[in-house]
């Protein structure tokens, strides 16, 4: 049984692993196609978030039907990577910052398991779990020790901001984020690290800056510009994980 999950974004479709089978977990959300495989003595559970060929986009992501998955299967630790735009001058594309803090602006997406009495399972009581600390410190502090040893550009922390999309930001709105305190702006955080704590897993998610976000980069933001830098980095985010 995996103990270890990777939740793969933009970019990452895919992990090196020995022995990989592909499993269909049944959850009350709708059933979920992962693979499983072996790196080094640790099986490790593998899904790529907008689905193989990046066809899933961040609103419509079952995040729910995937989060269960992973602990019906009885992973424990979840790293997940994501794509961001950088509101902070010093963090750059190319860079990897291991998030310690978020910010939810999402406005559309079910964001618990605990609905009370029309949760589609057992948990229908009313919860609300603390999130002080969304990420994982243990899983954190191995992302850090991996990036410096592997002598990879990262930032230590910082502050993700949650944006519904799937369009990019306004400037305003990133003047505005930036004034609150975030430093990365992306689409997927939430409510991916808000489930995996109301199940209780450990949950961290390593940063790839893809570009500078709205009205900061005085281009126009392409989606395309995010994939190929993605591209150009899948190497380096794979070697983080596995050493992680
Ligand atoms: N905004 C939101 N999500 C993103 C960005 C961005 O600039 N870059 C990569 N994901």
């Amino acid at each position: 049984m995996p103990r270890i999950a990777v939740i793969g974004g933009s970019g990452v479709y895919d992990f090196p692993a020995e022995d990989k089978r592909e499993e269909a977990v049944k959850t009350p959300y709708g059933e979920v196609t992962l693979t499983i495989g072996r790196i080094g003595e640790e099986e490790v559970a593998f899904l790529a978030r907008h689905g193989k060929g990046h066809s899933i986009p961040p609103h419509k992501i079952n995040y729910r039907a995937n989060i269960w998955a992973l602990y019906e299967l009885g992973v424990e630790r979840i790293i997940a990577t994501s794509a961001v735009g950088s509101l902070n001058p010093n963090m750059k594309p190319g860079d990897f910052v291991i998030l310690d803090q978020l910010m939810d602006f999402t406005v559309s997406r079910p964001r618990t398991f605990y609905d009370g009495e029309e949760s589609p399972h057992d948990r229908k009581f009313v919860a609300h779990v603390d999130f002080t600390e969304p990420y994982c410190p243990e899983i954190r502090r191995a992302l850090i020790t991996a990036a410096k040893n592997l002598a990879l550009p990262y930032h230590p922390r910082g502050t993700y901001v949650c944006t519904e999309g799937p369009r990019f930001e306004t400037a305003a709105e990133i003047r505005a984020y930036r004034i609150l305190g975030g430093d990365v702006v992306g689409m997927t955080q939430c409510p991916e690290a808000i489930l995996a704590r109301e199940l209780e897993m450990c949950y961290a998610s390593v940063a790839i800056v893809t570009n500078y976000a709205a009205g900061i980069s005085h281009q126009k933001l392409t989606h395309t510009e995010v994939v190929e830098l993605m591209q150009r980095k899948t190497k380096e985010i794979v070697s983080l994980i596995v050493h992680a």
